[in-house]
């Protein structure tokens, strides 16, 4: 249809528009609308995306000497009345008040979407030996633990828009947990993947968290295949060795298929130097940060630092913090370890929850975890969860928000 020409618009119909316009307003009701909250599209919103979700522990499961899960189920009495659908894949932002102040720690949700739609979010947490975070966790959570989590978060889910139909994950360690989740979706059919292959790597066969489960989906769901993969033993039914470039080809099948990479930061490095061997579309390889950034001086073209020991200033609140900090933490641990509580979630620099001005001062941002937008490169934004400092450093700090 041909576009009407402006001039043949009728410039009297808009000039009459502002009388209509008052009339409506005249005729208009003087009651006073109804709360936002009791519209059915915000009420949906709310119960979708939640500013916090208040849970309490129902269950403990201990799977070993170092691994434990945690079930959640929602506070009622603390005003959460059900808990947020998630993708599988995601992971919750969980408060932790340790003694010296509040931090809050990523966790990826190891149940499945159905589980949290029956009422139930499953957490399952590796214990780090002298981990403040860890220790605390195992000393203090029990059954009837009141916790505070954030709405469902994080990007590493299966999107049929863009992945493929078939899926290999590349998984190491504790890292498996939103593998599992999405098996478990697969397998409960609120994911639609035709094929979910699972590399999964530990040392020894001891450390599989979730092995028997993880066995059991994939004995009874044709779309789940499971292959252990044994550093330091060897077992009937195990590959023995690293995950390889060898070992993908080997069990990925035919055809397009998307690669779910999850792992500690030694893994991930050690798959990055051959996935682009597999010749597949990067939009086809997916990762997983996992935890935060380690070891920044390894890093090829790392700067050296001006000094062993810097002054970080903080700007939070209207009020002025010194703190003292070095190269080898990020920014963000610094602060939570002098007692300022900081926005946080994925702590990864992928969210941009942390996203804070840097006024002063010389950083490192490791290429892999710089999740900034260019505009915050430009005008000076780090996230402090994936910024180490190079020298004094003056920032300016959100105040927290889970
Ligand atoms: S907490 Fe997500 S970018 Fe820092």
């Amino acid at each position: 249809m041909a576009k009407p020409n402006i001039r043949s618009l009728d410039a009297m119909a808009f000039t009459s528009m502002a009388g209509e316009r008052e009339r409506h307003i005249e005729e208009a009701s003087t009651a006073i609308p109804p709360k936002p909250s009791s519209y059915k599209a915000n009420r949906m919103a709310a119960a979708l995306h939640p500013s916090v979700q208040h849970v309490k522990i129902a269950q403990v499961i201990d799977r070993g000497p170092r691994f434990r899960s945690f079930v959640l189920e929602a506070d009622e009495d603390r005003g959460t009345e059900g808990l947020a659908w998630f993708d599988a894949g995601q992971y919750l932002s969980v408060e932790v008040p340790l003694p010296e102040g509040a931090v809050t720690r990523p966790f990826s949700i190891c149940s499945s979407p159905l589980d949290a739609k029956n009422g139930q979010y499953q957490l399952t947490l590796e214990r780090v030996p002298g981990g403040r975070v860890s220790d605390f966790v195992w000393d203090t959570w029990a059954e009837g633990t009141k916790l505070d989590v954030s709405m469902p978060c994080g990007e590493f889910t299966y999107e049929p828009i863009r992945d493929a139909k078939q899926v290999v994950a590349l998984v190491g360690g504790s890292s498996i947990t939103p593998i599992y989740s999405l098996a478990k979706a697969v397998a409960e059919g609120t994911e639609h993947i035709e094929s979910l292959t699972i590399l999964y790597g530990t040392n020894t066969w001891d450390e599989a968290v979730l092995e028997a489960e993880l066995q059991e989906l994939a004995d009874s769901c044709d779309a789940v295949t499971l292959v252990n993969v044994l550093a330091d033993e060897e077992r009937d039914g195990c590959e023995h060795g690293f995950i390889t470039l060898d070992l993908v080809r080997k069990h990925a099948p035919e055809g397009d298929v998307s690669y779910f990479i999850c792992g500690p930061q030694a893994m991930r490095l050690a798959i990055d130097a051959w996935i682009d061997d597999l010749g597949v579309r990067r939009k086809f390889i997916r990762r997983e940060v996992f935890g935060e950034y380690r070891d920044p001086e390894k890093d090829p073209g790392y700067p050296a630092p001006a000094a062993t020991e810097f002054k970080l200033t903080v700007r939070v609140c209207g009020e002025e913090h010194e703190l003292t900090c070095n190269a080898h933490d990020t920014l963000l641990n610094w602060m939570e370890r002098q007692g300022i509580h900081a926005p946080a979630r994925c702590r990864s620099g992928e969210c941009g929850w942390c996203h804070s001005r840097l006024v002063s001062g010389d950083v490192y941002v490791p290429e892999r975890t710089d999740g900034r937008r260019e505009a915050d490169k430009k005008y000076g934004y780090v996230h402090p969860c994936a910024t180490f400092p190079l020298s004094d450093v003056v920032l300016e700090v959100p105040p927290f928000a889970n």
